[in-house]
């Protein structure tokens, strides 16, 4: 195990109608805050009218921004900066999935930032100051950003999407309610699952010896995320169930599962390639990905993956690595697909033509060296590579 520093202040309050609560949880934290949303779900689930009533009790002032796109960008977060400063907002409540609470983030550190925002983003510039306080009121279980210390944002101008770390960034409060996800179509339950599945493989799957506590984790946590996923597919207003995967989501990317341990995120790195140029969800783009991944990078470290495929893919142990590891990606591929995800750039909607050299540039260049980290590094052109056999 590596050596680690963890810190993580986020107040987080979980149970049905918890979020009625949020004026008596912020009182005394703001002045005046700005209410971030995305494009309409909370106003027509009624969730937009009890937030603001709940803020009107404590007497709390608010003003608003809505219009948060998935895969957020930057136009509004420049907006949200303006629109704060002028009205001298003092806290962020974000209410929405991962976007818009990656644009309240980002809208945050914006604030309080000397420089030009995006320049954090491409690593020219450094945080120059605290950000303000984000809360967040969580509708869609997925990206973890209610309690990850992270924001991904989209600038359509030059075809980049880019992420940015710091451990100030993880909200103060994050509400869960698990009867908020009622609304979400299937294909957001789908890509969400996928997500969270995801953060943990860029964790669990290490060179980093001596890791068996927050493997034991990750195994659980994975096995779970995985068959309330399932459930939910036959049995989509099953509110025990969405209580489980957002709880997981929650832990899948709050870094429990990654102490210690070197981690990956060569998964995401071309993910976002993908919704950078083509605007694809984030989950879907991962479920072309990974497996392509897996099968590119597994014979680096056989055994970490033949203990994935036998503690959560329920394979049956046996001496022989390589059929238990491809038994284990043929089931993750078949769970993809009882999912209705998408399985190559094609069924994704990319074109044949796409410029995967290009992306694989993109992605590489991110990254220490131009190299992907993980169980096996990827030059540029291993990475491509992967892109090519998602057609
Ligand atoms: O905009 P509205 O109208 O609210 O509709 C949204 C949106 O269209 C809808 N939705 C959300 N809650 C709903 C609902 N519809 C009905 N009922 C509800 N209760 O769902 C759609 C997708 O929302 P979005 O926030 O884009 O999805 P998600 O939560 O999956 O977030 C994805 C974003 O998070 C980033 C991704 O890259 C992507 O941009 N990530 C952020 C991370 C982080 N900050 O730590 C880590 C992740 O790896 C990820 O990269
Ligand atoms: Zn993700």
């Amino acid at each position: 195990m590596n050596h680690f520093s963890y810190y993580n202040p986020t107040r987080y309050v979980f149970g049905h109608g918890e979020y009625q609560n949020v004026g008596k949880l912020l009182h005394g934290r703001t002045k005046k805050l700005l209410l971030h949303y995305g494009g309409g779900s909370i106003k027509r689930s009624g969730l937009y009218n009890a937030v603001v009533n709940a803020l009107n009790d404590a007497g709390i002032a608010f003003i608003e921004l809505g219009g948060v796109k998935p895969n957020p960008c930057l136009e509004t977060v420049r907006t949200g900066i303006a629109l704060c400063r002028e009205e001298q907002a003092d806290c962020i409540l974000a209410v929405g999935g991962g976007s818009v609470i990656d644009s309240a983030k980002a809208i945050a550190m914006g604030c309080a930032h000397q420089g030009d925002v995006w320049k954090l983003f491409t690593g020219e510039e450094q945080l120059s100051a605290p950000p303000l306080p984000v809360a967040t009121i969580l509708t869609l279980p997925a990206a973890g950003s209610e309690n990850s210390p992270n924001t991904v944002i989209s600038n359509p101008a030059t075809n980049r999407k880019l992420g940015y770390g710091h451990e100030l960034l993880r909200p103060m409060l994050s509400i869960v309610c698990p009867e908020l996800f009622l609304t979400l179509p299937q294909e957001q339950m789908a890509y969400g699952a996928c997500d969270m599945l995801c953060h943990i493989f860029e964790r669990y799957f290490t060179n980093t010896p001596g890791t068996e506590l927050t493997d034991a984790l990750c195994e659980a946590t994975m096995r779970t995320i995985m068959q309330q996923a399932s459930i939910l597919r036959q049995e989509p207003g099953n509110e025990a169930a969405w209580a489980q995967l957002a709880l997981s989501g929650t832990i899948a990317h709050n870094n429990i599962l990654g102490l210690g341990r070197e981690q990956s995120w060569t998964c995401h790195a071309l993910e976002h390639e993908l919704s950078a140029v083509y605007d694809v969800p984030h989950g879907a783009g991962l479920a072309v990905i990974v497996p392509a991944y897996f099968d590119a990078v597994w014979r680096a470290n056989p055994g970490i993956f033949a203990q994935w495929a036998v503690n959560v893919m329920g394979v049956s142990a046996s001496r022989d690595t390589e059929r238990v590891v491809q038994e284990g990606i043929r089931r993750l591929r078949a769970w993809y697909r009882e999912l209705g995800l998408p399985q190559t750039l094609q069924e994704l909607g990319i074109p044949a033509e796409a410029d995967v050299a290009a992306m694989a540039a993109g992605a590489c260049s991110v990254r220490a060296g131009g190299i992907l980290p993980g169980v096996k590094a990827l030059n540029q052109a291993e990475a491509q590579a992967v892109f090519e056999a998602c057609r």
